[in-house]
């Protein structure tokens, strides 16, 4: 397999844009993929400041280090969760601070055990939820307030074409409308001075951006979270591989079909709130937002 550009050996093949690629210019060919789901869906400019949602994992490292490189003024935030399994977060901790002090940028760290007295997983046992729901909330909450404090533009975060298509195939299968009305790669800011959201990968692959890291030297977290394993989403991820394995080019056409038409969705979608939480003073549906309902917390 050879280069389609310099003919030289290529070191992977993208059947599903008929192309094979050297080490140089599968390099160059990210750093394009990215400034183009960028420039195509408005995420942001050069002016922009920027807080990249930091896991550890290839995705987010990948993203913090081609936005640093296109020249983007990118921070970013690691939310310690408390999973002690594996080691789980103190070693993805660790990666991310290694990362950020190689490319010289900011880090935010939040200890949510530091500051709650409690981890992600003791607090889902405590209240008999499921952890990632109590992991999703409290990662929103510290998101959102880093963005707000540190006057930032606009979060992005690492999500690929893999994740989002298997989202929108689970999202389609249950007709989850809120969940379909919410999936674009950009969301402007839900009111005057607040923050954005986008995800600037939505045009890479989990194995892209593997491939990246691996070019790179980015030391990343292999471990999966130890509360993922078996998820449902797992299972749609696998189904669109086999699909795309038979149909290159598939799961691309499914999520950026779906992201033309996202508008039907948008019709049956909730306004946001008029009121806020009495507690933290961000917008809630109810008197106490779902973060401080899960925290107990008080005035
Ligand atoms: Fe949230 Fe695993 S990362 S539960």
């Amino acid at each position: 397999m050879k280069c389609r550009i310099c003919r030289e050996k290529a070191i992977i093949g993208l059947p599903q844009h008929n192309l094979a690629l050297c080490a140089d210019h599968f390099d160059n060919w990210m750093l394009k993929r990215a400034a183009k789901a960028i420039d195509e869906f408005k995420m942001f400019t050069k002016d922009s400041k920027i807080l990249v949602a930091v896991s550890g994992g290839k995705d987010s490292l990948a993203l913090w280090d081609i936005l640093t490189r296109l020249g983007y003024n990118a921070h970013g935030l690691y939310i310690n969760l408390g999973i002690e399994e594996n080691d789980y977060s103190n070693e993805s901790e660790e990666l991310s601070r290694t990362f950020a002090n190689r490319i010289g940028k900011k880090l935010y760290v939040v200890n949510v055990k530091e500051i709650h007295g409690m981890s992600i997983p003791d607090k889902a046992y405590s209240k008999k939820r499921k952890t990632c729901s109590v992991c999703g909330v409290t990662k929103r909450y510290y998101m959102n307030k880093t963005a707000r404090e540190g006057n930032f533009d606009v979060i992005v975060t690492g999500h690929n074409l893999d994740d989002q298509a298997a989202a929108l195939l689970g999202n389609l299968l249950y007709w989850k409308f809120d969940y379909l009305a919410k999936g674009a790669p950009y969301s402007p800011p839900l009111w005057k001075g607040e923050f954005a959201k986008a995800k600037p990968l939505i045009l890479c692959t989990e194995k892209e951006n593997t491939v990246y890291c691996l070019l790179q030297g980015i030391d990343y977290i292999q471990k999966e979270c130890p509360y993922s394993e078996g998820a449902t989403f797992l299972r749609w991820k696998h189904i669109l591989n086999e699909i795309e394995e038979n149909s290159p080019g598939a799961k691309q056409a499914f999520y950026l079909g779906y992201v033309k038409y996202i508008d039907i969705f948008k019709a049956r979608n909730i306004d946001m709130p008029d009121s806020r939480c009495e507690i933290c003073d961000t917008p809630s549906w109810n008197e106490v937002c779902s973060f401080c309902a899960l925290w107990d917390l008080n005035k």
